[in-house]
């Protein structure tokens, strides 16, 4: 028997009624898991890394393979934490879920990397709302190994801090940078558009749609850009950013964003399917299957 996650209430938010959870960081109640939790790891393990062949980029592959995990069992944080602390110096802490913004970003501003320590359901296995720790730790942890996404996940972190400091509108702009590029990232390489966004690469649909439907917009990164952009929750992506290295997305974030912050407060948000003239545009969607309402 697996032991329950600790749901601590639910809140009613802007995008819904979202759990809440205890702040707490818990140790990885590794030997709790049962046979039915390994096997939908392994289920998943297997399934996700024949869809990204190909599909990932190179960087998220090779620093998956660097961890050493396997469909075998549920890797255990401490194992990976010694690949990691060698590394870069990040840590991986065990927590019950989604954590409070500020809580987060404090963890992420230590170089300490929440992952949900429970697993998803079998009925889940296609899709779950929230993060659990298959996509924390097959979606989130590969790229805390380059060094070069490592500072930007604690840039980030500490951006995040100021930015709950300055306004709520500040905090918005910054969780879309989040979302377009950590969550549903694209980037190019020489062989073309690979994936390396962790909301991505832990769905078996989404692999393939970002990269091979002709629905979403595929754009080139462009900072304010993605600070003005709506997003969607509940369903596949309608636009993709395209970086192209890693040293690009930190160069371009390495700025202080109050002045930005201050720009983008006197601009309209885009909804999440536009073009904007002259930008970028890798793919122009044709938006099938887009719903209207529902861009958050
Ligand atoms: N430069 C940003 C700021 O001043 C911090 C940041 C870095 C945010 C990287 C996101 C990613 O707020
Ligand atoms: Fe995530």
């Amino acid at each position: 028997m697996s032991v329950e996650p600790r749901r601590v209430e639910n809140l009613q938010t802007d995008k819904g009624s979202v759990p809440v959870y205890t702040t707490a960081v818990v140790e990885q109640p590794w030997s709790s898991y049962s046979a039915g939790d390994h096997a939908t790891w392994a289920t998943l393990f297997r399934r996700q890394r024949e869809i990204l062949k190909g599909r990932a980029s190179r960087e998220f592959i090779d620093n998956q393979e660097r961890f050493g995990m396997t469909p075998e069992a549920i890797p255990r944080f401490d194992e990976l934490n010694e690949v990691l602390a060698r590394a870069t110096g990040w840590q991986l802490i065990g927590v019950e879920g989604l954590l409070p913004e500020l809580t987060f970003f404090d963890h992420l501003a230590h170089r300490r990397f929440p992952v949900t320590w429970w697993i998803r359901k079998p009925e889940q296995i296609d899709y779950i709302a929230e993060p659990d720790l298959f996509h924390d730790l097959f979606g989130h942890v590969p790229l805390l190994l380059n060094p070069v996404f490592a500072d930007y996940m604690q840039a980030y972190g500490c951006g995040g801090v100021k930015a709950h400091g300055i306004s709520a509108d500040a905090l918005t702009n910054l969780t879309r940078l989040y979302w377009y590029t950590v969550e549903f990232g694209l980037i190019r390489e020489d062989a073309g558009l690979r994936i390396y966004g962790s909301g991505i690469v832990s769905s078996k649909g989404e692999s393939i749609h970002c990269l091979e439907s002709p629905a979403p917009n595929r754009i080139g990164f462009d900072l304010a850009r993605i600070m003005r952009t709506r997003y969607r929750i509940d369903s596949y992506q309608k636009s993709y950013f395209v970086i192209d290295s890693f040293e690009q997305l930190i160069e371009a974030t390495l700025p202080d964003f109050t002045p930005l912050y201050a720009q983008l407060a006197a601009q309209a948000s885009i909804p999440a399917g536009d073009i904007v003239e002259g930008e970028k545009v890798y793919q122009r969607g044709t938006g099938e299957g887009w719903a209207v309402e529902g861009d958050v």
